[in-house]
């Protein structure tokens, strides 16, 4: 039997928006991968049902997308080391019983900084805002990078002070009210928060980005976020969408799953949404 048409799919609620789809088709369409992947919707409780179906039809592996990446953590059998930190999974490829969860969402973000926007976090001051699941996944990707610190924002504190006690024997990571960020600068700026997916603006004072060269927005198709328009206005030189984080994490899955790497300049072009 040969793996045509392997099936994978993205599972999430809504799902009607997400450029998974696209994105791995194109990849196996570059790469001649024989392969399918759809977009599935799983009622809300109802991920592991849904998923049992999937496998039933033969599938190979799936993307996760909110709400649900805690259910696809719980549902493995067996889980890598970040997506343990996580405590979260983006990815499951299905062996057999045995179903192995990944979370490529922090080390796809880090690539698309280092690899596509030419950043360097090394020996630099990074602030990371927000600290729910997306900036759960970036901790340990980051401080991999070996920055000089790490501080991390959030409104509730306790969740902040939670990942720089996760982080701290992997590097220097401080957590840090709002307030606290007045008069400090940073090199370069993340949003974490899902502030924007409401067109908010989380409470950072201007003052950081005085010495900042790259502020970087997760959220992605935003265009220019109060978040980004704040960096621009305080005279940011280059400022990012999720865009590229999205593709990454993507290929990563992908070339784990059929251990063929796909380029992922073509697909990023074609879904990026001028920041102007
Ligand atoms: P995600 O999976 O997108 O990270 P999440 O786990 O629900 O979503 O976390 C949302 C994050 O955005 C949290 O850090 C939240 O801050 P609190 O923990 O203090 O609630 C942050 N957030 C959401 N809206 C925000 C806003 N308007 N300003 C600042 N932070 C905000």
């Amino acid at each position: 039997m040969t793996d045509k048409f392997d099936p994978y799919a993205v599972i999430g609620n809504p799902i009607a928006f997400s450029k998974s789809p696209l994105i791995h088709m194109a990849f196996a369409r570059t790469t001649g991968q024989d392969m399918e992947y759809t977009k599935i919707e799983a009622p809300l409780g109802g991920f592991a049902a849904t998923v049992e179906a999937f496998r039933q039809a033969g599938a190979k592996g799936i993307n996760i997308t909110a709400p649900f990446k805690l259910d696809a953590f719980a549902y493995a059998t067996q889980r890598s080391a970040r997506a343990e930190l996580a405590g979260a999974a983006n990815a499951l490829k299905f062996d057999g019983a045995h179903v192995l969860a990944e979370n490529f969402d922090g080390v796809g973000l880090v690539r698309d900084v280092v690899h596509n926007l030419g950043a360097s976090l090394r020996g630099k001051r990074v602030l990371l805002l927000g600290a729910g699941g997306a900036a759960r996944g970036a901790l340990l990707p980051f401080l991999a990078e070996g920055p000089a610190l790490l501080v991390i924002a959030n409104r509730s504190i306790e969740k902040a002070e939670q990942l720089a006690a996760i982080g701290k024997q992997h590097g220097t990571v401080q957590a840090a009210r709002y307030e606290a960020l007045q008069g400090q600068t940073f090199d370069v700026v993340f949003n974490a928060t899902s502030a924007s997916l409401r067109a908010e603006l989380p409470p950072v004072p201007a003052d950081v980005f005085q010495a900042c060269g790259l502020a970087y927005e997760l959220a992605y198709g935003k265009g220019v976020t109060p978040f980004l328009r704040l960096a621009q206005n305080a005279g940011v030189a280059q400022l990012a969408d999720g865009v590229g984080m999205l593709a990454e994490q993507a290929a990563e899955a992908f070339s784990w799953w059929r251990g063929v790497r796909p380029a992922t300049a073509a697909v990023i072009q074609q879904l990026t949404v001028p920041l102007v």
